[in-house]
């Protein structure tokens, strides 16, 4: 590959400003208030595809946001690489916690960032990590090294679910046919240790609703003498774990993989502080699942935890009050061959059957999606480790994440092909929290790292 640095050395400044003015336009997928604002958004990536050599460019309306697609094909008898991204973000919320505006992205210096990160909502997931893929297109077809055909798939629903993507994949077979999928939207372990997603887990999202007297009561005159829905909810709650931190749904273990002794010992391998990783997050003590490690814990195994819980009263001061509904949000991160929609029913007949007497209980599932795992002996992830020897000096280590990605699955499942998952951020990058940053040296050497893919990709392909 010719001058990739150089290329990146003199355009790094226009890099990282149309990065910054992508990241000015806030969006949320999930607040209907910036509809107008994710609708824009797509405008922009359209734009930015056919400025970095797309043939055709397309928004393609669907059911909820458009999804921009985009191809440069130089010959069909070469391989044909599918670049899957994301242009919308997650809400911003809580505003005040930010120490710059989430949608006016400012570039401070961290520990993990000496060269400085750009702070923005959407810095690293997705639009800073997307973009890579943009400006890397752009090096290969200005420096005519673009050695074979490339589609570009970005959607703005991702972060609500995909639904009208699955829609959009399972309609259009021919249009993204592919040889590979190529995704940047995880993350790797540290800039000297680069490492390679070879898993995702997989995720089922539900709401309960536990409902005991038709109307809120006095807590004096009725206290005592009736079900109160918040506490017959955290008890509930609470028995969905025993004391080994095992989930106590039955059923619910079945199908969980388990890794072989070998697979384990492998896994252990990649370098990981406790310490660090509790001084990070400013905790005494991690917690999990009984015979796992935490890098276990966060992969390999499944969880359930609950994401959000309220009822009663929770202004200022006392109100003496016992609420009618009390309720939660609960998201189970699933491993592979776990299916999302057996747990979903799983968890919803358990649930349901522990209720004490005195209230009803509602499961209303969101949403969900399989987990995946890619495997390693493939041209796709051996042309990846390739290109990150080539950047980083060093040869990529495989490691599942505990993140969820659910179109991945079913990429392979419509399309019947492998996806390479080469994320470049560290989970120090704050996705979905506040101060949500991308690394400078990140971006750039994503930049650097994605030629390399399309060319061992296609040599190894043997199709020319
Ligand atoms: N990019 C993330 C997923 C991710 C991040 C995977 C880091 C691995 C490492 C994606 O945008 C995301 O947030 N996914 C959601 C699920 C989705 C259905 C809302 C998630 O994992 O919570
Ligand atoms: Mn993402
Ligand atoms: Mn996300």
């Amino acid at each position: 590959m010719q001058n990739v640095q150089d290329y990146i050395s003199k355009n790094k400044e226009r890099f990282l400003d149309e990065l910054i003015q992508l990241l000015r336009i806030p969006s949320v997928s999930a607040d209907s208030a910036f509809s107008q604002d994710v609708i824009d958004t797509s405008e922009a990536v359209r734009t930015a595809l056919e400025n970095a050599g797309c043939d055709t460019v397309e928004i393609c309306e669907t059911d909820g946001y458009p999804i921009v697609y985009g191809e440069k094909i130089i010959d069909p008898a070469l391989p044909t690489v599918l670049v899957y991204g994301h242009y919308d973000v997650q809400p911003a919320d809580p505003i005040n916690l930010w120490n710059s505006p989430p949608f006016e992205p400012a570039i401070k210096k961290t520990d993990k960032h000496p060269e400085g990160a750009i702070f923005a909502r959407g810095a690293c997931d997705d639009k800073g990590q997307m973009y890579m893929h943009v400006k890397a297109l752009e090096f290969m077809v200005k420096t005519n090294q673009l050695p074979c055909n490339v589609k570009f798939m970005i959607e703005g629903e991702e972060e609500v679910g995909s639904n009208n993507l699955a829609v959009f994949v399972a309609n259009n077979h021919k249009k993204l046919a592919n040889d590979i999928i190529l995704i940047s939207d995880t993350g790797m372990i540290a800039n000297d240790v680069p490492s390679i997603t070879t898993g995702l887990r997989g995720l089922s999202y539900v709401e309960v609703e536990v409902t005991g007297p038709n109307r809120d009561l006095h807590s004096g005159l009725y206290g005592g003498a009736v079900a109160n829905p918040i506490n017959a909810l955290t008890k509930m709650i609470a028995s969905l774990h025993d004391e080994n931190n095992h989930i106590t749904i039955p059923g619910f273990y079945d199908k969980v993989e388990d890794l072989s002794q070998e697979e384990r010992a492998e896994m252990a391998k990649a370098p990981f502080s406790l310490d660090a990783y509790q001084k990070a997050l400013n905790i005494t003590s991690v917690d999990g699942e009984k015979g796992y490690s935490t890098n276990e814990r966060n992969s390999i195994r499944p969880t359930l935890d609950v994401n959000g819980i309220w009822g009663g009263y929770t202004g200022e001061g006392a109100k003496t009050v016992i609420a009618s509904k009390a309720y939660a949000k609960i998201s189970m991160r699933l491993v592979p061959n776990q299916d999302w929609q057996d747990i979903t029913q799983l968890f919803k007949t358990h649930f349901e059957s522990i209720a004490p007497k005195g209230v009803t209980v509602k499961v209303t599932p969101h949403h969900g999606g399989q987990g995946y795992v890619t495997p390693i002996d493939t041209i796709g992830y051996k042309a990846a480790s390739k290109a990150y020897e080539t950047t980083f000096g060093k040869k990529p280590i495989p490691q599942r994440s505990g993140g969820s990605i659910p179109i991945v699955a079913l990429f392979e499942k419509e399309l019947n092909s492998k996806t390479i998952l080469m994320g470049f951020g560290l989970d120090s990058d704050a996705i979905h929290s506040p101060n949500e940053h991308f690394g400078v040296w990140n971006y750039l050497k994503g930049i650097e790292t994605i030629p390399y893919f399309y060319h061992h990709f296609t040599k190894m392909s043997n199709r020319t």
